[in-house]
Protein backbone atom coordinates (compact mmCIF):
# COMPACT_ATOMS: atom_id res chain seq x y z
CA UNK A 1 0.00 0.00 0.00
CA UNK A 2 1.70 3.57 -1.38
CA UNK A 3 1.58 6.00 1.64
CA UNK A 4 -1.46 8.56 0.65
CA UNK A 5 0.74 11.49 1.68
CA UNK A 6 2.46 10.21 -1.67
CA UNK A 7 -0.31 9.80 -3.92
CA UNK A 8 0.51 12.32 -7.28
CA UNK A 9 -3.95 12.47 -6.84
CA UNK A 10 -4.90 13.45 -3.69
CA UNK A 11 -2.60 13.50 -1.35
CA UNK A 12 -4.83 11.92 1.14
CA UNK A 13 -7.33 14.58 0.80
CA UNK A 14 -9.76 11.85 -0.48
CA UNK A 15 -9.64 10.31 2.72
CA UNK A 16 -9.77 13.07 4.88
CA UNK A 17 -13.11 14.12 3.03
CA UNK A 18 -14.32 10.69 3.73
CA UNK A 19 -17.88 10.84 5.92
CA UNK A 20 -18.69 14.52 4.53
CA UNK A 21 -20.74 12.93 1.73
CA UNK A 22 -23.15 9.64 1.75
CA UNK A 23 -22.31 9.00 -1.87
CA UNK A 24 -18.88 10.95 -2.83
CA UNK A 25 -17.50 9.85 0.14
CA UNK A 26 -18.13 5.94 -0.36
CA UNK A 27 -17.23 6.50 -4.24
CA UNK A 28 -13.83 8.55 -3.33
CA UNK A 29 -13.09 5.85 -0.36
CA UNK A 30 -13.40 2.89 -3.14
CA UNK A 31 -11.04 5.06 -5.91
CA UNK A 32 -8.41 6.07 -2.76
CA UNK A 33 -8.37 2.19 -1.64
CA UNK A 34 -7.27 1.20 -5.69
CA UNK A 35 -5.19 4.12 -5.85
CA UNK A 36 -3.00 3.55 -3.17
CA UNK A 37 -3.09 -0.35 -4.11
CA UNK A 38 -0.09 -0.31 -6.34
CA UNK A 39 -2.13 -2.15 -8.84
CA UNK A 40 -2.65 0.51 -11.78
CA UNK A 41 -3.34 -1.89 -14.55
CA UNK A 42 -5.25 -0.45 -17.48
CA UNK A 43 -8.25 -1.70 -15.96
CA UNK A 44 -7.88 0.97 -13.12
CA UNK A 45 -7.05 3.73 -15.21
CA UNK A 46 -10.52 3.14 -16.70
CA UNK A 47 -12.01 2.69 -13.72
CA UNK A 48 -9.95 6.53 -12.61
CA UNK A 49 -11.29 8.04 -15.67
CA UNK A 50 -15.26 7.02 -15.69
CA UNK A 51 -15.34 8.28 -12.18
CA UNK A 52 -13.51 11.35 -12.93
CA UNK A 53 -16.03 12.28 -15.49
CA UNK A 54 -18.73 11.99 -12.63
CA UNK A 55 -16.57 14.71 -10.70
CA UNK A 56 -17.08 13.14 -7.55
CA UNK A 57 -13.36 13.42 -6.71
CA UNK A 58 -10.86 15.62 -6.17
CA UNK A 59 -11.85 18.67 -7.24
CA UNK A 60 -14.81 18.78 -5.23
CA UNK A 61 -12.99 18.09 -2.32
CA UNK A 62 -10.42 20.99 -3.26
CA UNK A 63 -13.10 23.28 -4.52
CA UNK A 64 -14.86 22.52 -0.92
CA UNK A 65 -18.60 23.34 -0.10
CA UNK A 66 -21.05 25.71 -1.01
CA UNK A 67 -23.96 26.53 1.54
CA UNK A 68 -27.23 26.76 -0.69
CA UNK A 69 -30.60 27.07 -0.30
CA UNK A 70 -32.78 24.86 -2.73
CA UNK A 71 -36.74 25.69 -3.28
CA UNK A 72 -37.61 21.72 -3.14
CA UNK A 73 -41.19 21.12 -3.49
CA UNK A 74 -42.24 24.95 -2.18
CA UNK A 75 -40.33 24.54 0.92
CA UNK A 76 -36.77 26.40 1.13
CA UNK A 77 -34.15 23.44 2.02
CA UNK A 78 -30.49 24.35 2.77
CA UNK A 79 -27.78 21.97 1.72
CA UNK A 80 -23.68 22.17 2.18
CA UNK A 81 -22.93 20.19 -0.40
CA UNK A 82 -20.01 21.00 -3.39
CA UNK A 83 -21.75 22.98 -5.94
CA UNK A 84 -20.97 20.68 -8.58
CA UNK A 85 -22.47 17.59 -7.15
CA UNK A 86 -25.47 16.48 -9.53
CA UNK A 87 -29.09 17.66 -8.25
CA UNK A 88 -29.97 14.01 -8.14
CA UNK A 89 -27.36 13.21 -5.33
CA UNK A 90 -28.06 16.10 -3.38
CA UNK A 91 -32.04 14.92 -3.50
CA UNK A 92 -31.72 10.89 -2.45
CA UNK A 93 -28.96 11.23 -0.47
CA UNK A 94 -28.89 14.47 1.45
CA UNK A 95 -32.47 15.71 0.87
CA UNK A 96 -33.32 11.89 1.51
CA UNK A 97 -36.20 11.91 -1.68
CA UNK A 98 -35.73 8.49 -2.63
CA UNK A 99 -38.37 8.70 -5.28
CA UNK A 100 -36.47 10.06 -7.97
CA UNK A 101 -34.06 7.43 -8.80
CA UNK A 102 -30.96 6.71 -10.95
CA UNK A 103 -30.37 4.77 -13.91
CA UNK A 104 -27.96 6.06 -16.27
CA UNK A 105 -26.23 9.04 -15.04
CA UNK A 106 -25.63 10.62 -18.19
CA UNK A 107 -29.06 12.26 -19.56
CA UNK A 108 -29.99 8.99 -20.95
CA UNK A 109 -33.08 7.32 -19.34
CA UNK A 110 -35.13 9.58 -17.83
CA UNK A 111 -35.37 7.79 -14.47
CA UNK A 112 -33.88 10.94 -12.40
CA UNK A 113 -36.53 13.41 -14.27
CA UNK A 114 -37.36 15.97 -11.81
CA UNK A 115 -38.98 19.39 -12.73
CA UNK A 116 -37.20 22.42 -12.40
CA UNK A 117 -39.40 25.80 -13.11
CA UNK A 118 -41.89 23.59 -14.37
CA UNK A 119 -39.71 21.75 -16.96
CA UNK A 120 -38.92 18.50 -17.15
CA UNK A 121 -35.01 18.21 -16.24
CA UNK A 122 -32.93 15.14 -16.36
CA UNK A 123 -31.04 15.60 -12.35
CA UNK A 124 -28.12 13.32 -12.64
CA UNK A 125 -26.41 16.02 -15.31
CA UNK A 126 -27.49 18.90 -13.83
CA UNK A 127 -24.97 20.52 -11.14
CA UNK A 128 -26.46 21.60 -7.89
CA UNK A 129 -24.90 24.68 -8.04
CA UNK A 130 -26.68 26.08 -11.13
CA UNK A 131 -29.89 25.96 -9.75
CA UNK A 132 -30.11 29.12 -7.99
CA UNK A 133 -33.08 30.13 -7.01
CA UNK A 134 -35.11 27.77 -9.76
CA UNK A 135 -38.15 25.95 -7.99
CA UNK A 136 -37.96 22.15 -8.15
CA UNK A 137 -40.77 19.98 -7.72
CA UNK A 138 -39.66 16.25 -7.55
CA UNK A 139 -42.32 12.79 -7.52
CA UNK A 140 -42.64 13.57 -3.62
CA UNK A 141 -44.45 16.82 -4.88
CA UNK A 142 -46.04 16.01 -7.59
CA UNK A 143 -49.54 15.56 -5.90
CA UNK A 144 -49.71 19.16 -4.66
CA UNK A 145 -51.03 19.88 -8.59
CA UNK A 146 -54.19 18.84 -10.28
CA UNK A 147 -52.24 17.74 -13.02
CA UNK A 148 -49.99 16.11 -10.88
CA UNK A 149 -53.14 14.44 -9.23
CA UNK A 150 -54.82 13.49 -12.27
CA UNK A 151 -51.88 11.79 -13.85
CA UNK A 152 -51.02 9.34 -10.80
CA UNK A 153 -54.92 8.84 -10.32
CA UNK A 154 -55.32 7.26 -14.29
CA UNK A 155 -51.51 5.41 -13.50
CA UNK A 156 -53.66 3.50 -10.42
CA UNK A 157 -56.61 2.81 -12.41
CA UNK A 158 -54.55 1.66 -15.62
CA UNK A 159 -52.26 -0.07 -13.42
CA UNK A 160 -49.04 1.51 -15.27
CA UNK A 161 -45.95 0.32 -13.63
CA UNK A 162 -44.59 -2.88 -13.84
CA UNK A 163 -41.36 -3.03 -11.42
CA UNK A 164 -41.91 0.55 -10.91
CA UNK A 165 -38.09 1.63 -11.29
CA UNK A 166 -38.89 4.06 -14.21
CA UNK A 167 -42.45 5.51 -13.14
CA UNK A 168 -41.40 8.66 -11.38
CA UNK A 169 -39.85 9.70 -14.17
CA UNK A 170 -42.02 8.60 -16.53
CA UNK A 171 -44.58 10.18 -14.56
CA UNK A 172 -42.68 14.18 -13.98
CA UNK A 173 -42.08 14.10 -18.04
CA UNK A 174 -45.83 13.51 -18.62
CA UNK A 175 -46.94 16.22 -16.46
CA UNK A 176 -44.44 18.56 -17.76
CA UNK A 177 -46.06 17.44 -21.17
CA UNK A 178 -49.17 18.22 -19.60
CA UNK A 179 -48.59 21.44 -18.86
CA UNK A 180 -47.51 22.59 -21.76
CA UNK A 181 -49.95 20.15 -24.04
CA UNK A 182 -53.36 19.70 -22.16
CA UNK A 183 -54.72 17.59 -25.04
CA UNK A 184 -51.56 15.82 -26.67
CA UNK A 185 -52.24 13.11 -29.86
CA UNK A 186 -50.52 9.71 -29.84
CA UNK A 187 -47.81 10.95 -32.00
CA UNK A 188 -46.94 13.66 -29.32
CA UNK A 189 -47.08 11.69 -26.49
CA UNK A 190 -44.14 9.37 -28.24
CA UNK A 191 -42.28 12.04 -29.29
CA UNK A 192 -42.06 13.90 -25.39
CA UNK A 193 -41.85 10.88 -23.36
CA UNK A 194 -38.97 9.33 -25.84
CA UNK A 195 -36.54 9.90 -23.35
CA UNK A 196 -37.94 8.19 -20.58
CA UNK A 197 -37.14 4.12 -21.05
CA UNK A 198 -38.93 1.42 -19.50
CA UNK A 199 -37.27 -2.04 -19.41
CA UNK A 200 -40.66 -3.14 -18.48
CA UNK A 201 -42.16 -1.99 -21.85
CA UNK A 202 -45.18 -0.21 -20.38
CA UNK A 203 -45.15 2.25 -23.00
CA UNK A 204 -48.71 1.64 -24.12
CA UNK A 205 -50.07 1.76 -20.68
CA UNK A 206 -48.03 4.83 -19.94
CA UNK A 207 -49.61 6.62 -23.27
CA UNK A 208 -53.38 5.34 -22.49
CA UNK A 209 -53.02 6.82 -18.81
CA UNK A 210 -51.44 10.20 -20.00
CA UNK A 211 -54.43 10.44 -22.76
CA UNK A 212 -57.32 9.14 -19.57
CA UNK A 213 -55.36 12.08 -17.27
CA UNK A 214 -55.87 14.30 -20.34
CA UNK A 215 -59.96 13.80 -20.59
CA UNK A 216 -59.27 12.61 -24.16
S1 LIG B 1 -30.20 8.70 -14.47
FE1 LIG B 1 -30.54 10.63 -15.34
S2 LIG B 1 -31.22 10.22 -17.35
FE2 LIG B 1 -30.64 8.28 -16.57
S1 LIG C 1 -41.87 -0.33 -15.02
FE1 LIG C 1 -40.01 -1.45 -14.92
S2 LIG C 1 -38.58 -0.14 -15.93
FE2 LIG C 1 -40.49 0.80 -16.26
Amino acid sequence: MRDPRECPNCDGALLRAAGRMPVCSAICAVRHAVCHSGARDDGNRVFFAELSERRCLLDQVRNGFDMLTLRVNDVDRTVEVPGQMPLLWVLRDVLELPGTKYGCGIAQCGACTVHIDGRATRSCVVPVGSIGKRSITTIEGLSASPIGRGLQQAWLELQVPQCGYCQSGQLMSAASLLASHPKPDDALIDTEMSGNICRCCTYTRIRAAIKKAAGS
